[in-house]
């Protein structure tokens, strides 16, 4: 053999092992991660049905933990497992700490001003750090307690007279409106739902009307091209119905600064904090009444129909199990004793309430998806090629029910949270109601206080039991998308107000 050839050969020896691996891990970086085939065009958009996050969860068995979806024209990728939740909020945070937009959104710049979806950037920081460095913090918690008391001890009376004329009631109807009141309360120091205010009833009434448009699926989203038609009018609904909303909020803001500058500062609600943020800073650094406006509106939003909605599912799972509920109205005997009221220094010393209320989140959390993000830059995730802007749902729901995580996990044992350190601050990736990393709820500790309190009074206040309509109701666990996922079926049950 010449020299030519024994070259040759040579070079192949040890060129084609590195030529060889070098194609085998290209794939592994230019994959994206594996889905269901979809329809040319509609993609996957058929595969989803009416409840999204179940289908989706679905799709782990045949996927895995990491599943690929076209909805419409949108790249989505879900992840479904708490070990890929951990990956992506310890490593990948950043890269996905934008918010994917949808269109009825961005009617009165919405997206621009509202601290859930703000683009990343300098005013997003500036507005979560006054909400949860200043806003929604023990203290000032603290300091409202005997508000959200009254709120409650209104809620318990109206619950008392409609269980006397009608036998029955809507549980989560009367928890919205003392929600909402709670949060009025808060944010404007005003009761909003009472007969006395025509602002506040015309403030709820608009709100609820957008806050359903808002969960519609909107085809302009699967296809923009489709944005100037708004075929089901759904932009032009939400324009008009956030729009009546605003304006009432804008009054009451508006009214504060007047007040404010006759009298100087009277109040020490959430307003007065925003409106702090605003003192002695240039016209240029302020913050506009437009942004002061939407981030009101958005506390609404954000806290009344998780609280209704998680209180919903805490009484339904309870009624379904009548042992828990006896035991956590045992609890509540023991500690706080028969005819005192609940109060919110209780809720450290009653561990069996909030392991009620962590099961009741793990099962059914508000926000399924959590507040969908988007990846800023392309990315390289659990050895898949995510492209730029592809949209993030982060299945809360499946990852709740992830056998890897919880024994029985279709079961309602809040005996598995007694004993655990396991919480729903973000820290712990198989609970994240509120979701984690940089983009976790700002609204925490008001939400932990609010949920228990309520469902405390409920228990406390009163003896639940359903009919044979309710039996049923309680069986059905179909759900709704709105701004949260909702029962389908709502819960009727019957109070008898328990003997003092
Ligand atoms: C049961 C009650 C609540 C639940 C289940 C809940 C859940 C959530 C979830 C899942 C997110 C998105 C987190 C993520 O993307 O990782 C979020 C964001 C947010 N929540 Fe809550 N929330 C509740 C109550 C509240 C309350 C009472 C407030 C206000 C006082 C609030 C204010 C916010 C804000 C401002 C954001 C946006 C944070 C950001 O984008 O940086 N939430 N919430």
């Amino acid at each position: 053999m010449d020299k030519a050839w024994i070259f040759f050969v040579w070079c192949i020896a040890i060129f084609a092992p590195i030529l060889i691996l070098l194609r085998r891990r290209k794939p592994l970086t230019t994959r994206l991660p594996p889905g269901p085939r979809g329809w040319p065009v509609f993609g996957n958009m058929f595969h989803l049905g009416s409840m999204p996050h179940r289908t989706i969860a679905d799709l782990k068995k045949d996927y895995g933990p990491v599943v690929w979806l076209k909805i419409g024209s949108m790249n989505t990728m879900s992840v479904l497992t708490a070990k890929s939740a951990g990956e992506l909020f310890k490593n990948h945070d950043s890269n996905f700490a934008e918010r994917n937009i949808t269109e009825v959104m961005k009617v009165h710049d919405f997206h621009k001003a509202a601290i859930s979806l703000a683009p990343y950037g300098s005013y997003w920081r500036v507005m979560k750090r006054i909400m949860t460095v200043e806003m929604v913090v023990q203290k000032r918690i603290n300091e409202t307690e005997p508000i959200r008391r009254r709120c409650i001890e209104n809620m318990v009376e109206w619950i008392q007279d409609e269980g006397v004329i009608n036998g029955k009631v809507e549980v989560a109807r009367f928890v919205f409106l003392a929600s909402f009141n709670m949060l009025g309360n808060l944010m404007l120091s005003r009761d909003l739902v009472s007969p006395k205010s025509v602002e506040g009833s015309e403030f709820f009434t608009a709100m609820l009307e957008f806050m359903e448009w808002s969960g519609h699926p909107n085809v302009v989203d699967l296809f923009p091209c489709l944005k100037r038609l708004d075929p089901q009018g759904l932009s032009k609904k939400m324009e008009e119905g956030m729009g009546r909303t605003l304006k009432v909020v804008a009054e009451f803001v508006a009214e504060r600064i007047k007040e404010r500058e006759l009298n100087g500062v009277q109040k020490k609600d959430f307003l007065e904090v925003l409106l702090e943020g605003n003192d002695g800073k240039d016209d240029s650094e302020k913050f506009s009444e437009h942004d002061l406006n939407i981030v009101v509106m958005e506390v609404f939003l954000a806290g009344s129909e998780t609280t209704s909605g998680s209180t919903e599912w805490a009484m339904v799972e309870l009624l379904s199990n009548p042992d828990i509920m006896a035991k956590a109205k045992d609890e509540l005997a023991r500690v706080i004793g028969k005819g005192n009221k609940f109060e919110e220094r209780y809720i450290d010393k009653l561990p069996y309430l909030q392991a009620v209320m962590k099961e009741t989140l793990r099962l059914h959390p508000p926000i399924p998806f959590l507040v969908p993000r988007k990846a800023m830059q392309e990315t390289t995730f659990m050895g898949y090629r995510i492209p730029k802007d592809t949209q993030l749902f982060v299945n809360a729901w499946a990852i709740g029910r992830d056998p890897e995580c919880y024994e029985d996990p279709l079961l309602f044992k809040p005996e598995r949270f007694l004993g655990s350190n396991v919480d729903y601050k973000g820290q712990n990736y198989e609970l994240i109601p509120f979701g984690a990393g940089r983009r976790i709820c700002a609204g925490i500790p008001l939400a932990h206080r609010m949920l228990h309190l309520v469902l405390g009074s409920l228990l406390h206040e009163f003896d639940w039991e359903v009919d044979e309509i309710g039996r049923n109701g309680i069986k059905d666990d179909r759900e709704r998308m709105g701004v949260t996922v909702r029962k389908l079926v709502p819960l009727q049950a019957m109070p008898r107000r328990c003997s003092t």
